[in-house]
Formats: C-alpha cells, sequence, structure tokens
C-alpha cells in the first residue's frame, strides 16, 4: 500500500519532505522516514494529482471549536468539495475527523454537488471510521487499538476497508461495522465517557482530600472491578489537549440542540473548569500573600511526550495565578517553543528555562502541571537547596507526600 499526505500548507509539506516532523510525537520521525526510504510514503501539495491517484481518501482536517462550542465544519466541507472537483472514478472517502453525528451526509451531498456541477457522474462510497489514539503514544495506539469502527453504506467499502486494515484484521484486532451515524456517535461517546471518567476522579479526589481518604488506593481498588477498569483514573489538573473539552462541549451542543441533552456532559465540562481554578486557588489558599511571589512550573502541554498546548490546564491556572502578581519560571521538556507562544501573550512576569533546576532556583514554591517522566525523578534534595520557599505542588501526583515532607517541604497534591 502507498500512502500520499495531502495539505495546503506548503511549509508543512515542505518540512515533511525534508525530514521535518512539525510536531513532536515520539517515534514518528523514524517511521516517517522509514517509510519514505521505501517509497511507501509521500507529501505533497498537489491534490488533483493525490485525489486521481487514490483509491481511497482519508479527511484528516481540524474540527476546532466555534465561539459556540459547536464544531466548525468548514475544513471538512472544504475538502469534500475538492474531492468533489477531482475525482475520476470510484473512490472510497473516509472519515477520520471528529465530527458531529450526520456529517458523513454532509460530505457526500457536497461531493454530489460538485460532480453535478462538473456534469459528471462517478460512484463513491462514503466512509467514517473514527480514530481513537493519544497523542504521546499515537504509533503504538494506532498499531494495537482495541478496536477499528468503520460506518459504511456498501459491501464494496467494507471489503476494500478491510484491505487497508488488512494487518490488523488479520490480527484479530475487533472490528465493528455499522452504519456512519452510530460510527461518528461511537467517537463523541467514547472521548466524552473518558473525560466523564477523569472527572469523576477528580470530584472523588477532591472529597478524599476533605475527609481524610486517599483517592490512589480508592482509584486502584475501583480499577480492579472489570466493568469499571484502571484506566484514566488518575486524578490531576482536569483533562485538556485537542479532543476532550472540543469534542465534550460539541456532542453537549448537539444533544441541546435536538432537545436530548445529555446533562452528566454539561456538568462534566463544567466541573473540569472548576477542577483548573481549584488548582489555582490550593496555591493561593497555601501561600496566602501572591504578590511578587515567584512560582516555578514544571510542565505546561495538555500531558507528556507532546508539544500541544491545546486546552492545556496550565493556560487556564497560571493566568488566574497571574491576577495576583506572580513571577512564573517555566520549564517544560518539549512544550516550551508553543508555551512562550500561548503564555507570553497572557502572561507578563514570566521566564522559560532551560531545565528542572533552572526553574526551580530561587522560586517560593514549584508547582508540577505535566508528569513528564523526567518530573518523577528529580533530586529533590537539590531542589531543596536551589528553591527560595518551600512549597511543592504536585498536581500529577507523582511524588510521595512522606519522601518529600521529610526533606522539608510543604506538599499539596491532589487527593491524598
Ligand atoms: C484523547 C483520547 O484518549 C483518544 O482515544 C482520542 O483518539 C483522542 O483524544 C482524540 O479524540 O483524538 P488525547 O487527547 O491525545 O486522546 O490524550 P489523553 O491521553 O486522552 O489525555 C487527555 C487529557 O486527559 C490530558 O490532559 C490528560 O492529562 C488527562 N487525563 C487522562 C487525566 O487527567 N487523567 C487520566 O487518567 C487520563
Amino acid at each position: 500500500m502507498s500512502v500520499i499526505c495531502i495539505d495546503n500548507d506548503k511549509s508543512k509539506i515542505e518540512k515533511l519532505n525534508n525530514d521535518i516532523i512539525p510536531i513532536y510525537e515520539p517515534g514518528l520521525d523514524k517511521l516517517v522516514q522509514r517509510n519514505k526510504y521505501y517509497k511507501r510514503l509521500r507529501f505533497t501539495t498537489d491534490v488533483e494529482s493525490a485525489v486521481k491517484d487514490s483509491d481511497v481518501i482519508f479527511i484528516a482536517v481540524g474540527t476546532p471549536a466555534m465561539e459556540n462550542g459547536e464544531a466548525d465544519l468548514n475544513y471538512v466541507v472544504d475538502v469534500a468539495q475538492t474531492i468533489g472537483k477531482y475525482i475520476n472514478e470510484y473512490k472510497v472517502i473516509v472519515n477520520k475527523s471528529t465530527v458531529p453525528i450526520g456529517t458523513g451526509e454532509i460530505v457526500k451531498n457536497e461531493i454530489k454537488k460538485a460532480l453535478k456541477h462538473r456534469n459528471v457522474n462517478y460512484n463513491f462510497d462514503i466512509v467514517s471510521n473514527p480514530e481513537f489514539l493519544r497523542e504521546g503514544s499515537a504509533i503504538y495506539d494506532f498499531t494495537h487499538p482495541d478496536r477499528i469502527v468503520l460506518g459504511l453504506e456498501s459491501e464494496k467499502a467494507a471489503n476494500i476497508m478491510k484491505e487497508v486494515y488488512r494487518v490488523l484484521y488479520l490480527n484479530e484486532t475487533p472490528f465493528v461495522i455499522t452504519n456512519i451515524k452510530t460510527a461518528e456517535m461511537i467517537k463523541y461517546a467514547s472521548n466524552a465517557f473518558l473525560a466523564m471518567k477523569i472527572t469523576y476522579i477528580n470530584q472523588i479526589a477532591n472529597l478524599c482530600e476533605k475527609v481524610g481518604a486517599d483517592v490512589h488506593h480508592v482509584a486502584k481498588a475501583m480499577g480492579m472491578d472489570g466493568r469499571i477498569s484502571s484506566k484514566f483514573l488518575h486524578p490531576g489538573p482536569g483533562y485538556g489537549g485537542s479532543c476532550f473539552p472540543k469534542d465534550t462541549n460539541a456532542l453537549y451542543k448537539i444533544s441541546q440542540k435536538i432537545d436530548e441533552p445529555i446533562t452528566l456532559v454539561g456538568e462534566t465540562i463544567k466541573a473540569n473548569e472548576n477542577q483548573k481554578l481549584k488548582m489555582a486557588l490550593k496555591i493561593k489558599e497555601a501561600m496566602g500573600e501572591l504578590k511578587e511571589k515567584t512560582i516555578g512550573v514544571l510542565g505546561v502541554t495538555f500531558k507528556p511526550r507532546t508539544d500541544d498546548m491545546r486546552q492545556a490546564p496550565s493556560i487556564t491556572i497560571l493566568n488566574e495565578l497571574a491576577k495576583y502578581c506572580v513571577n512564573f519560571k517555566i520549564y517544560d521538556p518539549e512544550g516550551l517553543k508553543e508555551g512562550k507562544v500561548r503564555l507570553e501573550k497572557i502572561i507578563d512576569k514570566i521566564v522559560f528555562c532551560k531545565n528542572e533546576y533552572e526553574a526551580i532556583t530561587d522560586v517560593d514554591a514549584l508547582v508540577i502541571l505535566t508528569e513528564w517522566n523526567q518530573f518523577r525523578i528529580m533530586d529533590l534534595k537539590k531542589i531543596k537547596q536551589l528553591m527560595k520557599g518551600n512549597y511543592f505542588f504536585d498536581f500529577r501526583n507523582i511524588y510521595e507526600r512522606k519522601i518529600v515532607e521529610q526533606l522539608g517541604f510543604k506538599y499539596y497534591c491532589v487527593g491524598r
């Protein structure tokens, strides 16, 4: 199988053609290089020949949230129109973008309109094939999926898609073959459920703090119940990223619009916002007067192993603290470039540092916001010596209270 990647962003394609990956995703550079070397993969802006040369066309563009929370389908519609403009024989058009239920129909109509305009009549099939990989472990997740979901309308398209995923099909990865609307719904329902699960454990963690229970033991014991599972039960400063915030909002909007509101999702969205603010409040309550205090922040990306800052809890938390005239020293292994773009806009007193030790030198408090592995193995004795104050906010619960307190820190975490 050979793959052509098309984008209208010339600089992105140029970078990819020069072996520069525009995002940080572990292992992706080698994977791309290998497949380019074997001539199975190429990058181009020439959409016309790419459409004509392909049997299967994946739509994988962004569906960002609009002001009102609904998904913006402009990019999807644009691509559908472009496909309609250039197809020259039967094609399978697969939607990988996360889209509202009914988008498959919109794509189909756009292509039909374009064909009518050209006065031609080629057959095509629409497939919905939602993606479940996570940033930071994209390659593993993609090659070891729990299931492949295919929403489609014809036997022919089903056979072609099984051929596309032949390796997984032979590995006995479960395939869920259903109609297009159901496949579209599966994606939103899955992401919203995971966001709800995180929010649930965050709220349990907040309660644990008040009643003196340990959320880690609670989550561990809950997770042992096969019906619950231990995954996505890690409490923290709230979920972020380009998916959960956007998809919960979009699903909630859709459900409200058709007068069947999924109130649990609505509450999840509110509770997640609140969780981020709670972290800022926790720092304020512990430290009292924050004016001119300096806080060292370790990790600003929405999760480790990515440089992605979209909807990162750090943005809300730091923005909230900045209201008290706090000085920040920031370090993130991959997020500094993006962090500068996002944070310098909203915060004045911010310095970006070369490593974790520089970021905590002479600070009154340190705050861990992203659980990068290197933050799990820091030399705490050295940190204690380098810091001016002794506040230690571990909002990813990666340290043991006893060990940290023994060194003379005041330790705060989430739910323990
Ligand atoms: C998420 C889903 O997990 C993927 O299945 C889906 O394909 C993807 O969205 C998407 O729709 O494209 P992603 O946003 O890359 O993946 O990352 P996650 O690992 O799900 O983390 C999302 C947020 O939840 C992060 O801020 C993370 O720190 C937080 N989280 C996750 C927790 O706070 N606790 C957990 O137990 C798990």
